[in-house]
């Protein structure tokens, strides 16, 4: 059976900014695939490109073996699309929207009114569909614009960051959701900045940096290739400097411990990277306790999504996000300042 995407060495840029570069993957279908990555890394211009919404410079793009720039009007009947943020249009019901939906898919009327009726259970929403969508919390929103992706029945639903600004709540229905549509048989391609969100839901993930993919496999898989358990270490609630680099020189001389890394913005917690299913836990403990140093507390861990994008790119995903935030709000304050 062909990949229900397949993507290859995919190129787009926009004018100077080279939006995604190199970035291959491929879904199998009936899986739910994650595209993790900090703002700006080009997951949404890659999901564009999938979805017939903008012409890539270079690559191929496949759905289920059908290539996406020769038969586009084709592609679409495969492909649902719930995109990251739109701007509901208040005026109109729930069930009008839909509707509106529906014939733009050319769904014949009798088909189209089972379908919605189906839609609206399948997500809860009976009881709003009938009200004007300008009432609609986020969440509520959300639901529809999922209803909306679904009510042509596509083999692959394309979702773009689909819980940004939802409430927890919120959250776990769209997440609950998609396994459900997975248990059904549909693919799911989601992207995400939310690292634990991808762990969780995703049978496989790509994670994609400044418009290359970096790693990609199952999330197990990933966070066995950083290889090493984390520990991290209190000494005190705040420990003071010489304290801590007493501890670090301590502790780099504990056989299973591979790396301390001092974390001053954390009240000098300590970092550390020691060999996977040792006992590494009790032994540093035993060694502080035998220099005569305390432990406020310590915990072992598996790595996380974002230690493998640290090992990828030498910063965290949260620090991406923050400097992506940053140049944007630069930027926009030198346009205020040529206006
Ligand atoms: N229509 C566009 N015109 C110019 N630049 C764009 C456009 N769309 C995206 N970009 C730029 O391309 C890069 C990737 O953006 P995007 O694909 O939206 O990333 P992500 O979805 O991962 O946040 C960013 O630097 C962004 O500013
Ligand atoms: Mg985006």
């Amino acid at each position: 059976m062909a990949p229900a995407v397949l993507i290859e060495n995919l190129q787009k840029r926009y004018g100077t900014v080279e939006a995604v570069k190199d970035v291959s993957l491929q879904i199998e279908p009936g899986e739910i695939f994650g595209l993790l990555g900090p703002n700006g890394a080009g997951k949404t211009t890659t999901i564009r490109c999938l979805c017939t919404l903008t012409e890539p410079d270079a690559g191929k793009v496949e759905v289920a073996g059908i290539s996406v720039l020769a038969n586009p009007r084709l592609v679409r009947q495969y492909l649902g699309y719930v995109a990251q943020a739109v701007a509901p249009d208040k005026v109109l019901t729930g069930r009008e929207l839909l509707q509106l939906q529906a014939a733009l898919y050319h769904l014949p009327r009798s088909l189209a009114t089972a379908r919605i009726e189906m839609v609206l259970n399948q997500l809860g929403l009976q009881e709003y569909a009938d009200k004007k969508t300008g009432t609609y919390s986020g969440g509520l929103q959300k639901r529809l614009d999922l209803a909306a992706g679904l009510l042509h029945q596509p083999q692959v639903l394309v979702l773009d960051e689909p819980t940004v600004g939802l409430d927890i709540e919120s959250r776990y229905t769209v997440w609950s959701f998609l396994r459900q549509i997975r248990e059904a048989g549909t693919t799911v391609l989601l992207t995400s900045h939310y690292l634990e969100e991808i762990d969780m839901l995703a049978d496989r993930v790509a994670i994609i940096d400044q418009g290359k993919v970096i790693a990609a496999g199952t999330p197990s898989q990933l966070k066995d290739q950083v290889g090493g358990d984390r520990i991290t270490l209190r000494i005190r609630e705040f420990t003071p400097n010489d304290e801590a680099v007493t501890a670090k020189t301590l502790l780099e001389a504990v056989p299973a411990v591979q790396e301390v890394i001092i974390n001053a913005a954390q009240g000098n917690s300590l970092n550390l990277v020691v060999d996977p299913q040792s006992n590494a836990l009790s032994t540093v403990q035993q060694a502080l306790q035998t220099a005569g140093l305390p432990t406020f507390g310590i915990a072992q861990s598996r790595p996380s999504l974002d230690d493998v994008y640290l090992a990828a790119t030498g910063r965290t995903l949260l620090d991406a996000d923050l400097a992506a935030a940053a140049t944007r709000d630069e930027k926009a304050e030198r346009k205020k300042q040529m206006r």
